[in-house]
């Protein structure tokens, strides 16, 4: 039976049912790799497309091995500071402004400026000593007395020299300062990293790592999750909804429903009080799960043939007779989704959005792309192809030593 804290699971089964009693349904294949993070204490990287449940694992192995959860979001241009430790300039100032007297003794009877230096240098390591020192997650998950579970969230957004930072600490479990010496892990925590697939992330950091690839899940299970979030929706219109949605994720969306936004319609409609679920429901309702103009035009036009696969939906566009072709589909109904993915569609799109560019610029394919298994052929972005950035060769190879060696200012 599984110990709280520092114990192990015993089996793939109690995986399911300890992360089932924290609300998160796991099938066997998941479960299987958390109870190997859980018995071969090595890190699990975890990737897929958006609202699949990356994090909420983290979250819920926490809960489920009564452990402390400790998280480090990524984000672009972050530094080592942020993810390991800094000195707290805040307090070190305070205390040398309390002690200034002290301080002022010390050097009260030197004779040169030189000397004044050289004595108030001999007692740095009163300042640069633990006492000042601010844990950032990776430090505090490697110094907690208590086991925790380190989350790091979303490290495709880290820069590369993070990354690195991240190799050798995950490598070691152990973080060295200069200044105080070095912290090593009592109980190694549970690391749990996700990404959306932004970036390419190391060979390295890879292979220290187990690898998870959660794609959206099977009706089954989805419909086992929006049951356990008690939405207040029919059982049968759930069953409903989720087949629907699963229809919308075959569309070349730019950015396909997650689950969580399953969750969120079923609550939407339940508290509308539906009670069947037809078309126009579902157009009214429709930006729940899906956020782009473009998405919602085409998922507006596919809804009646995912609500209905007899329905007859009226011909447009290319097939109205007006002999013009394009140039007014924001005055058009919507057309069906199988009609909707043409270039010059796309150009009309650019016009209508001038913001659109800037946005898709910013979208690197993977992130709502076409790296996922339920989207083969790639979401309409909109956006210019970007080539993935280039793995340098000395990656991982690299150390963060230098960058720990540099000292703080006081
Ligand atoms: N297996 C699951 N069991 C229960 N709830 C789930 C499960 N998977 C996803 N969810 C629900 O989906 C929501 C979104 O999940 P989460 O935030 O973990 O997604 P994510 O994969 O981290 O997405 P992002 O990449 O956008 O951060 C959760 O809050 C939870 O309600
Ligand atoms: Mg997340």
């Amino acid at each position: 039976m599984f110990e709280s804290g520092t114990g192990q699971f015993d089996s793939v089964d109690e995986v399911v049912d300890a992360l089932g009693e924290q609300g998160y349904i796991a099938d066997s294949r998941l479960a299987t790799t958390v109870f190997l993070v859980n018995r071969l204490d090595k890190p699990l990287l975890i990737e897929g497309p958006a609202g699949v449940g990356k994090t909420e694992l983290a979250k819920a192995l926490a809960k489920a091995t009564g452990r402390r959860l400790l998280r480090l979001q990524c984000y672009e241009g972050q530094d080592e500071t942020k993810a390991l430790y800094e000195w707290d300039y805040g307090k070190q100032l305070l205390y040398t402004q309390i002690l200034r007297e002290k301080i002022g003794q010390v050097v009260a009877d030197a004779p040169t400026l030189e000397d004044a230096v050289d004595r108030i240098g001999a007692q740095e390591s009163v300042f640069f000593s633990e006492r000042f020192l601010a844990s950032r997650p990776l430090l505090e998950a490697i110094r907690s007395d208590e086991p925790v579970v380190l989350l790091i969230d979303e490290v495709d957004r880290a820069d590369e020299a993070l990354e690195a930072v991240l190799l050798e600490t995950l490598a070691e479990y152990q973080v060295s300062v200069p200044e105080v010496g070095t912290f090593t892990t009592k109980t190694p925590p549970y690391v749990v990293l996700t990404s959306n697939n932004t970036r390419d992330l190391s060979a390295a950091l890879k292979r220290r790592c187990l690898h998870l690839f959660l794609d959206y899940p099977t009706a089954e299970r989805e419909l086992e999750i929006v049951r356990s979030k008690k939405t207040g929706l029919p059982d049968a219109l759930a069953e409903q909804l989720v087949g629907i949605v699963r229809g919308l994720r075959q569309l070349e969306l730019r950015k396909s429903p997650s689950i969580s936004e399953t969750i969120d319609w079923a609550r939407t409609l339940a508290v509308l009080g539906v009670e069947e679920l037809n078309a126009t429901i579902l157009s009214d309702t429709v930006s729940v799960v899906v956020k782009y103009d473009k998405d919602v035009r085409k998922a507006i036009g596919a809804l009646p043939t995912l609500v209905d696969p007899n329905a007859t939906v009226p011909e447009k566009g290319h097939g109205h007779g007006h002999g013009h072709g394009h140039g007014h589909d924001d005055q058009d109904p919507p057309a069906p989704a199988s009609r909707q993915s043409s270039p010059r569609d796309d150009d009309d799109d650019e016009d209508d959005d001038g913001g659109r560019a800037v946005r898709a610029a910013k979208d690197t394919p993977g992130r709502f792309g076409n790296t996922y298994g339920s989207n083969p052929l790639g979401g309409d972005t909109g956006a210019k192809p970007i080539t993935p950035p280039k793995v340098p060769a000395e990656r991982g190879t690299r150390s963060f030593g230098a960058g720990l060696g540099r000292k703080r200012a006081l």
